[in-house]
């Protein structure tokens, strides 16, 4: 039949047909808009549907615990603990911070991060599955189908988006353009509103298809078995390729792969907000593997006294002075004088905002509140501004609520589990609150202004 056509045409029998001419004869569709494009067994709308409902639980939980994790900050107390002050009625949630538990904070930011790179398979999965609803024409049909895949794209773009600012956040030094707090905040939103409306238009026909498979009749099971294609519809046959390839593993082989990438994603980060024995498993976690010491100040430190630039001259005794100020007025202590006051201890954990955290340290110093009664907050211990002896860094000073100051286990402390702090830990003293952001416990402190603010 081939050869009758050759023939016809001008080429001379044994020569090869221009690349073009083979390409126009391939009925084999060539362009990502025509199903026949795709040619992966496995999609189908229960692949979907079971990704679809792992992210349903998996991005509520990221969202939820990302906005506990700004409103830690307590962002509403001061404009240096706020690094988005633009957010206006974003900030409608926000409440004071609490003291309890005092591992709150090490829960869900942990929880935060963990599940956040654990579903880094499932989303790209999901995103593959569907990928051929990007491509398909016309992109609008009606203006409700306009305005689902606008927020398709709010969606995608706010997923892929969320997650690589976070895992650049939290696994590299933070490169990319502006600030990582303001965008991966408003880009939660954007995300999450998309998210939601994608849920509610979804979620029925993802339960429809898993039900529906448990009943054994999912759209497109057939072409995977290699059988015709049943008709396609609304319940996502339109994701089930009409010339799939031989399949080489199941839908349900596919999701246990999936789902095994996660697991290894998971062991190989929670180990570095469990810690412990735990966090040697943290390979792929920038604070995993062993501690950077040893000994009582051996345990996980995020910025070292070189980086902030602290020099050992300002915090030897004869020059260092504490600088107390309220409402009696100013005090100056040196060390000596801190330690004539009366010491406490607390068992404490540094929980990062980057995800990581320590077991609780056992922590000894001056109680907040202790300095606060000093000048004149006595019985009513106000809020507190921080200044550290930093002379950069968004974090160099911080405000702490007076239910924190107030809280008898936070402490300006000196001593970390029976040995003075190290130069890293924050040398000659620094604040360790119950269920702080690591970032507020601020290390080398040189003033403390109590007062409301
Ligand atoms: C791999 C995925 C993700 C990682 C590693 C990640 C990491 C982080 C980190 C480290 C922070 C704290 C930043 C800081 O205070 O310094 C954070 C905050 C936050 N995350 Fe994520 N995140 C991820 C995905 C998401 C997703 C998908 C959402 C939304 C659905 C989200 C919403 C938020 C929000 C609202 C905050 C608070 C931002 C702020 O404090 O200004 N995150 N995230």
């Amino acid at each position: 039949m081939r050869r009758q056509r050759f023939v016809m045409g001008c080429a001379p029998l044994h020569q090869p047909l221009p690349a073009y001419r083979r390409i126009m004869r391939d009925d084999r569709p060539r362009l990502p808009s025509s199903p026949g494009f795709w040619r992966s067994p496995l999609r189908g709308p229960w692949f979907t549907s079971m990704l679809g409902l792992v992210l349903l639980v998996g991005i509520t939980v990221l969202f939820v615990t990302g906005l506990v994790s700004y409103a830690a900050y307590n962002p509403g107390l001061d404009p240096v603990n706020d690094q988005t002050p633009g957010k206006g009625f974003l900030g409608f949630y926000l409440f004071a911070w609490p003291t309890n538990p005092h591992w709150l904070y090490r829960a869900t930011q942990g929880l935060h991060v963990t599940l956040g790179i654990t579903l880094i398979p499932v989303l790209l999965a999901k995103l593959w599955s569907v990928v051929p609803r990007l491509f398909a024409l016309p992109p609008a049909r009606s203006l409700a189908h306009a305005l689902e895949r606008i927020s398709l794209l709010l969606l995608v773009g706010g997923g892929l988006f969320e997650f690589t600012t976070g895992v650049l956040n939290v696994q590299l030094d933070y490169v990319f353009p502006g600030s990582f707090y303001p965008l991966h905040f408003y880009g939660a939103w954007v995300f999450f509103a998309a998210f939601v409306a994608h849920a509610v238009l979804k979620v029925p026909t993802a339960l429809r298809n898993a039900r529906r498979r448990r009943a054994g009749q999912e759209p497109g099971a057939h072409a995977a078995a290699g059988e015709p294609l049943t008709a396609a519809g609304p319940g996502g046959g339109d994701l089930v390729s009409p010339r799939p390839d031989p399949p080489t593993v199941s839908r349900r082989g596919a999701l246990w792969f999936v789902g095994g990438a996660s697991l290894l994603l998971f062991a190989t980060t929670v180990g570095q907000s469990i810690g412990g024995a735990l966090r040697r498993t943290a390979l792929l976690a920038p604070h995993g593997g062993a501690d950077p010491g040893s000994g009582p100040n051996g345990f996980q430190i995020n910025k070292t006294a070189a980086y902030a630039g602290i020099d050992a001259a300002e915090t030897g005794e004869e020059a260092w002075r504490l600088v107390v100020t309220g409402r009696t007025g100013t005090v100056r202590l040196g060390r000596a004088d801190l330690l004539r006051m009366p010491l406490h201890s607390s068992a404490l954990p540094i929980a990062c905002v980057e995800g990581w955290s320590t077991a609780d340290q056992w922590w000894r110093g001056v109680r907040l509140r202790d300095l606060a009664a000093l000048v004149g907050h006595d019985g009513d211990p106000p809020d507190v501004f921080v200044e550290s002896l930093q002379r950069h860094g968004a974090f160099r000073r911080a405000a702490l609520r007076a239910n924190q100051v107030a809280d008898p286990r936070s402490l300006l402390a000196l001593y970390v589990n029976g040995e003075e702090l190290s130069p890293d830990h924050g040398y000659p003293a620094r604040i360790i609150v119950p269920a702080a952001p690591g970032v507020l416990n601020t290390k080398w402190v040189a003033r403390l202004t109590f007062g409301d603010l």
